[in-house]
């Protein structure tokens, strides 16, 4: 992979895991580091990682992004990130709230993406999830009640390398350029 472009364009949500491969841990760690250095309002980084590459709990947490039969796919994967929100700094929360805008959870979508792309970089691959039960979560891991869980993401070795055509609007319905 050469470039940002090949990059980007090699990310997708990945819903057919390698259940024989596991992820090096050096792996995840190196994607929570490109988490780390992810831009956030007033350098806030109101967000925390709970990495889980265990046979034990990874096929639990499976289980917290299962219900109503959604997620099935993960039951293949070994393991998972998963993102809390975390207590944004006083700059940020004023300036969230002078100008009514969720700063913290902007901040986190923009660390889980690069999550997702530091993934794709090591030849892994991920799938981000909204769909979860938070308070399952949250005793499986011991995550304090007080805090929200945002999103979970699959990580794993893919099981086929082949890649989807990408369904997207067309450039011009969601771009006007001033020029
Ligand atoms: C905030 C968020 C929540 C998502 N939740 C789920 C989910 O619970 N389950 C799932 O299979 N995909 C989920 N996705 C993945 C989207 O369906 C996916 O990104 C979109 O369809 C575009 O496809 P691509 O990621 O393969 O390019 C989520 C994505 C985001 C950004």
């Amino acid at each position: 992979m050469d470039n940002f472009f090949d990059l980007i364009a090699r990310r997708e949500s990945c819903r057919n895991y390698d259940p024989q491969k596991r992820v090096e841990t050096e792996k995840l760690i190196k994607c929570i580091e490109a988490a780390r250095i992810a831009p956030s309002a007033c350098n806030s980084q109101p967000w925390s990682f709970v990495v889980v590459n265990s046979p034990e709990v990874s096929p639990k947490v499976a289980k917290c992004v299962q219900g109503m039969g959604m997620n099935r796919f993960t039951d293949a994967c070994p393991s998972f990130i998963v993102v809390i929100e975390e207590k944004a700094n006083m700059t940020a929360k004023l300036g969230g709230a002078f100008k009514d805008q969720q700063f913290a959870q902007i901040d986190i979508g923009i660390a889980t993406a690069h999550i997702c792309l530091a993934a794709v970089e090591q030849g892994l691959s991920a799938c981000i999830m909204g769909w979860l039960e938070e308070k399952k979560l949250k005793e499986l891991l011991n995550i304090p009640k007080s805090k929200r869980i945002r999103l979970v993401l699959s990580v794993g070795y893919a099981a086929n390398e082949s890649l989807r055509e990408k369904k997207r609007k067309k450039l011009d319905e969601i771009m006007r350029i001033v020029d």
